[in-house]
C-alpha cells in the first residue's frame, strides 16, 4: 500500500475554484481521494471538477464569511478523512487607512471562518481519529513581514498560531492539524493584490529573491498537501510545512 495514497478518504478542499485550492483538488484526486470542492463561484467549481481523476466528487457552493453558509456545509457535509481550507483573500492597504470594516472583511474570510468549521466539525463529529486538517497560510505574516499588506500578514500568523492550539487540543481526539505556508505562487490572488496596489509589485522583483530561480505552481502546494493528508504522516501535527523554493533561507 502506498503511504501517500487517498484512496478512501473524502476530503473537503476550500478555495477549490482557483489557483492553489484547485491543484489541491487535483492532486487530492489524483492519489485516489473523493473531494467536495467549495468556494463561491459554481461555474468555476465545475471546471474544477471537470479535470478530476476518478468519480463521486461534489460541489459544495458557500460564502466562507457567512454563518448561515458555514452552518449549512456543516450540516450538509458527509464525514470527513481530510479538509484543506485554501479559500483567503488579499487587502492591500497602508496602516494609517484601515477601516473596520475592511479588517473584520479579511479576518472574517482568513481565520474566523476556519476557526469557526473547525469548531462545527468536530462538535459534529464529522471529523474522527485519523482525520487531517491542512490551513494554508503563507509566509508572509507567519515567518516574514510584507509592507503594505500587514492585514494579511495578521491573518496568516494567526493562522499558523490557531494551528498550534488547534493541533493541541484535538490531539487526543487523532485530528492531526497542520499548515502549509507558500512562497509566491503565481494566481488569481495577485493580480487581486497588484489591482489594488496598482502596481506590478510582485512578480518580477520576488523572482529575483527566490534561490531555485522559479515561482512556486499549485501542484508544488498540492503534493504537500497530499503528504499532509495521507497516513505517511500519520504521526505529524502542530508544524509549518513550508513550500517556497528557500525563499526564507534569504
Ligand atoms: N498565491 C500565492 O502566492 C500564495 C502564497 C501564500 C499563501 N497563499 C494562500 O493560498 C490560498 C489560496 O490562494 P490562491 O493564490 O489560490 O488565490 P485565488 O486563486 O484567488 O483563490 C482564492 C480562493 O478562495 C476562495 N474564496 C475567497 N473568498 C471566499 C469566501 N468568502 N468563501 C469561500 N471561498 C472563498 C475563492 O473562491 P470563490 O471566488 O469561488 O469564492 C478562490 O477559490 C489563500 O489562503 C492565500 O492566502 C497564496
Amino acid at each position: 500500500m502506498n503511504p501517500f495514497s487517498l484512496e478512501g478518504k473524502t476530503i473537503l478542499v476550500t478555495g477549490a475554484s482557483s489557483g492553489i485550492g484547485r491543484g489541491i483538488a487535483i492532486a487530492c484526486a489524483k492519489m485516489g481521494g473523493t473531494v467536495i470542492l467549495n468556494g463561491r463561484n459554481e461555474e468555476r467549481l465545475q471546471e474544477t471538477l471537470s479535470v478530476l481523476e476518478g468519480k463521486n466528487h461534489q460541489i459544495l457552493v458557500g460564502d466562507l464569511s457567512k454563518q448561515e453558509d458555514l452552518q449549512r456545509m456543516a450540516d450538509t457535509l458527509p464525514e470527513l478523512q481530510g479538509w484543506v481550507n485554501s479559500a483567503g483573500i488579499p487587502k492591500v492597504c497602508p496602516i494609517k487607512h484601515f477601516d473596520r470594516k475592511d479588517v473584520e472583511e479579511i479576518f472574517n474570510v482568513n481565520i474566523t471562518s476556519t476557526m469557526l468549521l473547525l469548531s462545527m466539525l468536530v462538535k459534529k463529529k464529522k471529523l474522527k481519529r485519523g482525520a487531517s486538517v491542512v490551513l494554508i497560510s503563507a509566509v508572509t505574516g507567519a515567518f516574514v513581514g510584507s509592507k503594505g499588506d500587514t492585514s494579511y500578514c495578521a491573518t496568516k500568523g494567526a493562522v499558523n498560531g490557531f494551528m498550534k492550539g488547534a493541533a493541541l487540543e484535538l490531539a487526543p481526539q487523532g485530528i492531526r492539524i497542520n499548515s502549509i505556508n507558500p512562497g509566491l505562487v503565481p494566481t488569481s490572488i495577485l493580480n487581486l493584490a497588484n489591482d489594488i496596489a496598482g502596481e506590478e509589485h510582485h512578480t518580477e522583483i520576488m523572482l529575483e529573491r527566490y534561490p531555485m530561480k522559479r515561482l512556486g505552481t499549485p501542484e508544488d502546494i498540492g503534493n504537500g498537501a497530499v503528504y499532509l493528508l495521507s497516513d505517511a504522516s500519520s504521526w505529524v501535527t502542530g508544524t509549518n510545512l513550508v513550500i517556497d523554493g528557500g525563499y526564507l533561507l534569504n
